[in-house]
């Protein structure tokens, strides 16, 4: 068995789903259900006796060193976090509880755990940390992408968070011995995203006739990936990866947010085209820019494609094509996860800020 943290958000359902058809290896799913996570992302494992879900908090140390003894696992794959950088701007106070502390809990619970392992059990056993590229900072415009050695330079209060987590368990292989992988990746996109990131927030609001929020000037420059190829990444790093490596993971795929918003609306115009033969372009709108916003975001893939022979299956036009399809043909999954807790919230911090917020509205 594995144990995924996380695995009802975003990228952990996508990566439960896809380690169920790819494995016979059951997993242990353990997952905090904030906002984010949601557990009709994983509905089609209803009778699958492979996945177990565990409502736990991943700061609670106690608790999970009880699943590890428990249910044994040969590798924890660690997903769970907080992800939206306007959030973190808004209340970094839960990025550093889960992101940092969150993260030492687990690994002070899996350093127990792992040390009483047998001798062969030990050198299986695997904890792979999920982390971004944003851990980098900014590049300039003719800056070379970000290699593993690039130093690190947070700028938001959400990278910030991952930085730390990334040199606790840096610390727990060189300290103690604990066989760590980090995997640092480019932003993701595809099914389950949920609709306060770019991607996902621009579809939902172009189907409801709403502004298209573009941040300054939309000349920010961001790395996609399709959020499968980051699946079949992981899972080869957590069979091929060296111990105590890091591993960047990306698509040679940069674009400026605006070329994104007009993929995204030029598909959307292709695949429900308006019925007044307007271009969805239209609900474009120019908001007030995050604060901080870090200009620029590119990896160099070449060491996992290079040692571990990786690379992604989907171009940006085959991933943004199945994505946009994935939301017109959920668009329920879309209405559940906007109505309850998450509007709750929206409107209480979002309301209270001026400028892009008022526009952000979804
Ligand atoms: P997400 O916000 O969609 O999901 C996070 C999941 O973690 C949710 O299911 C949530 O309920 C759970 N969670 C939050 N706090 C918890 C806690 N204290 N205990 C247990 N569970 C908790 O995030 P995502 O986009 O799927 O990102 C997953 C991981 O990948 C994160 O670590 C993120 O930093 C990293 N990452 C994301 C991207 C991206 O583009 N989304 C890119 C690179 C790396
Ligand atoms: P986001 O999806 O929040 O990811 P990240 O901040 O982790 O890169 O944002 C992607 C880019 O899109 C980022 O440069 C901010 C910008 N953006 C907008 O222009 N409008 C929006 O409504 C959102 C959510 C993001």
């Amino acid at each position: 068995m594995i144990l995924v943290t996380g695995g009802a958000g975003f990228i952990g359902s996508n990566f439960v789903l896809d380690w169920l058809v790819q494995h016979e290896e059951p997993v242990l799913n353990v997952d905090k259900l904030t906002y984010a996570g949601n557990l009709n992302n994983l509905a089609r494992l209803q009778n699958d006796v492979r996945h177990q879900f565990v409502h736990a908090d991943i700061c609670d140390t106690e608790a999970m060193l009880s699943l590890l003894n428990k249910h044994q696992p040969t590798a924890i794959v660690h997903f769970a976090a907080e992800s939206h950088v306007d959030r973190s701007i808004h209340g970094p106070a839960e990025f550093v509880r889960t992101n940092i502390n969150g993260t030492f809990s687990l690994l002070e619970a899996t350093r127990t755990y792992w040390s009483l392992l047998q001798e062969n059990e030990k050198q299986v056993f695997r904890f792979l940390h999920v982390s971004t590229d944003e851990v980098y900072g900014s590049l300039g415009l003719k800056d070379a992408p970000f290699v593993e050695t690039t130093a690190y330079a947070p700028n938001s209060p959400y990278s910030a968070s991952k930085a730390a987590s990334d040199h606790l368990v840096r610390s727990y292989h060189h300290t103690y011995g604990l066989p760590t992988l980090t995997t640092n990746c480019s932003n993701n996109y595809g099914p389950y995203h949920f609709p306060e990131k770019l991607i996902p927030l621009v579809i939902a609001n172009a189907l409801c006739g709403k502004p298209l929020p573009i941040y300054g000037d939309g000349q920010q420059v961001r790395d996609w990936l399709y959020v499968g190829d980051h699946c079949t990444a992981i899972r080869r790093v957590l069979e091929k990866g060296k111990p105590g490596e890091t591993y960047n993971i990306g698509g040679w795929n940069e674009q400026t947010n605006l070329d994104v918003v007009h993929a995204l609306c030029d598909m959307l115009d292709t695949l429900r085209p308006l019925a007044n033969d307007c271009s969805y372009r239209a609900q474009i709108t120019y908001v007030t820019d995050r604060p901080g916003h870090d200009r620029r975001y590119a990896i160099d893939a070449s060491k996992i494609e290079r040692e571990l022979c990786w690379k992604p299956a989907e171009t940006f036009n085959t991933g943004i094509k199945k994505t946009v399809q994935w939301y017109l043909d959920n668009q329920a999954w879309v209405a559940d996860v906007q109505s309850g807790a998450y509007m709750n919230w929206l409107e209480k911090n979002y309301n209270q800020r001026d400028g892009a917020m008022d526009t952000h509205i979804i």
